[in-house]
């Protein structure tokens, strides 16, 4: 089975958690863009969804999908995004697709956050995947050193700009076995905007589509 049947079997089954009528949280990358096709085709209609970035958001509303300002919304029933790694204990890295910031705050104000993966992306351990750190330009310097004592290997995304205007560094080989710890000492750099671990605010369900069907793990 290839890696996009897979992903569309996660997204598919992710359309079964949504409540008719409600407002939802939809991140971004290649497996929501199924998520947003898979809700589309079935016949549950949503009042209107949150976005978290530019490519989602005009998705949606070429399917006619009405979406809204996160600041003109109560809480959201339902976050559906996916991961570039995510563990057993659903601590994810995300941010391969760039929109780290607003998918962790789509994320904040949603009440579950269902993630949907291929199995490349179910790992034992965070840390392959480089870490994605969204940072405000005038800071690279001083935030790239400061990645630097804590033992990474910061790249900065060569021309990419965030949906909010600023840049991304990759970071390599910094130690994430303790990702809660790891995620506060990042967010406390001095112009780092967002990081890309989530594990402050894990998945509260996690869907795998694998060759055997889709798994489900909470
Ligand atoms: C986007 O910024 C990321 O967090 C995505 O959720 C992640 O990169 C997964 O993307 P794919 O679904 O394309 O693998």
């Amino acid at each position: 089975m290839s890696v996009d049947t897979q992903k569309r079997a996660a997204a598919e089954a992710a359309v079964d958690r949504i409540e008719p009528d409600s407002v939802i949280g939809v991140g971004s990358g290649s497996t929501v863009d199924q998520f947003i096709d898979a809700l589309a085709a079935s016949d549950i209609r949503i009042e209107a969804a949150v976005a978290a970035s530019e490519v989602s958001a005009a998705r949606l509303r070429r399917h006619g999908i009405e979406v809204r300002d996160a600041n003109s919304v109560g809480e959201l029933s339902v976050y559906v995004d996916g991961a570039d790694e995510i563990t057993r204990h659903l601590q994810m890295v995300k941010g391969g697709g760039g929109a780290l910031t607003r998918e962790k705050i789509v994320a904040a104000i949603a009440r579950q956050f269902v993630c949907i993966v291929d199995e490349s992306k179910w790992v034992t351990a965070l840390g392959d995947f480089p870490l994605p750190i969204e940072v405000i330009p005038m800071a690279r310097s001083h935030v790239g050193r400061a990645l630097v004592r804590l033992g990474g290997h910061p790249a900065l995304r060569e021309g990419f700009t965030t949906d909010n205007g600023n840049l991304i560094l990759d970071v390599r080989h910094l130690d994430l076995s303790q990702p809660i710890a790891m995620e506060r000492q990042l967010n406390d750099i001095a112009g780092v905007v967002t990081n890309g671990l989530f594990a402050l605010r894990p998945a509260d369900e996690l869907l795998v589509g694998t060759d055997t069907g889709v798994q489900r793990f909470t």
